[in-house]
């Protein structure tokens, strides 16, 4: 089968992710990019070597010579932009979060199964080989019955784009929960293979971003800072999932706060636990009546975008199926939904 011609819709940071990921794909090829900002846009089909470009992705969802889209604009045009792709005839690879809340989800999947195309999330975390050796040791049963999930994401002082879209609830959907934990919760729930979320308790604060001149920072992702903008979402988040009365998953999300900077998500099952993101991946479990740690080894000269494209690529060209679905996409949402509420209603929600 010939290349699978892409147009990548957004060129900010991760877009050109897509564009050098995608370079390394031998199946797929980058036709077309879109921005609604001309000069970033030139800039970067230049840089990426990209002959054709559109600032209105209509245009680009209209060429007959483009297969699939990679969506990776800022989260309010998800929705639009995945249904609009669809009833135009595109695959798509959608970026993470699936988008603002579950309700806005189902109406992709809606749009996707009306389609028959494929649509793949960007939950790049599970591709990491780390998580691949994780979840078979799950998938082989060395962890038992997996009762509880701990997840801690802490950035020191890791805010993206102070001021602009990622800070501000009507275009992002919220802060650091919808940003970042999105990553967690999708690796927790994967790995673990719990897809069943019933309550929710938990508690989002807005600490540091709120006081925009004083929040200092080394660097920062789609920056710099728009001081005249807005910061109206969370920045730390802390709670308790349920999965019915057998498992249940706490975490703790920042995107700053006075912690220090960690991150890991550990499974903990009655015959094994293991934390993914640590320096070593050590199995901890019994061998004969001892306590023993296994180290769990895996190459670490693989890309998790690359991996992550060629999945989709191999599925639009009917090799494969997508990684990360669309209803599990809408799963997460579901959880981040009722994550909000309980912070708000300060009370366990049921999903
Ligand atoms: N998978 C990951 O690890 C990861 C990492 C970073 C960001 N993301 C996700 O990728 C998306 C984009 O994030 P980013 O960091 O690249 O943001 P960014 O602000 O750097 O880039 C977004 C780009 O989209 C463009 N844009 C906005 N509206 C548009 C429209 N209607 N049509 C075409 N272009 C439009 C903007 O001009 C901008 O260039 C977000 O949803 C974010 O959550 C995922």
């Amino acid at each position: 089968m010939s290349k699978v011609r892409i147009g990548i819709i957004g060129c900010g940071s991760i877009g050109s992710v897509h564009a050098d990921s995608y370079a390394k794909v031998a199946d797929a090829e980058v036709v077309a990019m879109c921005d609604i900002l001309s000069e970033k846009l030139k800039e970067k089909a230049a840089r990426h070597n990209v002959a054709k470009t559109y600032e209105n992705y209509h245009d680009l969802l209209a060429d007959p010579e483009i297969d699939a889209v990679s969506v990776c604009v800022p989260n309010c045009m998800h929705a639009p932009i995945a249904i609009d792709a669809f009833k135009a005839g595109k695959h798509v690879m959608l970026e993470k979060p699936m988008t603002m809340n579950a309700n806005l989800g189902r109406d992709i999947l809606a749009a996707r199964d009306a389609s028959g195309k494929v649509l793949q999330m960007g939950m790049v975390w599970r591709q990491t080989p780390e998580a691949q050796v994780v979840r078979k040791a799950v998938e082989d049963g060395k962890l038992g019955e997996i009762y509880q999930i701990r997840v801690r994401m802490i950035r020191r002082r890791g805010i993206p784009g102070l001021g602009g879209w990622f800070t501000t609830k009507e275009k992002s959907g919220g802060g650091g929960l919808i940003d970042l934990a999105v990553h967690f919760l999708d690796l927790s729930c994967w790995a673990a293979g719990l897809w069943n979320p019933t309550k929710v308790s938990a508690k989002t604060y807005s600490k540091f971003g709120s006081k925009m001149r004083d929040y200092h920072y080394i660097s920062m992702w789609a920056g710099p800072p728009n001081y005249d903008g807005v910061f109206d979402v969370d920045d730390y988040a802390a709670g308790l999932i349920r999965f019915g009365s057998k498992a249940t998953l706490s975490f703790e999300v920042a995107w700053a706060c006075n912690s220090e900077e960690e991150s890991y998500v550990e499974l903990l099952g009655d015959k094994g636990g293991v934390k993914i993101g640590g320096t070593k991946t050590i199995l901890r479990t019994e061998v004969d009546g001892m306590i023993a740690d296994t180290e769990l080894f895996f190459k670490r000269d693989q890309d998790r975008f690359v991996l992550q494209l060629e999945k989709f690529v191999a599925a639009v060209q009917g090799k494969g199926d997508v990684p990360a679905t669309g209803e599990q996409g809408v799963i997460l949402m579901e959880i981040l939904d009722a994550i909000y509420k309980s912070s708000e209603e300060d009370s366990e929600v049921t999903i």
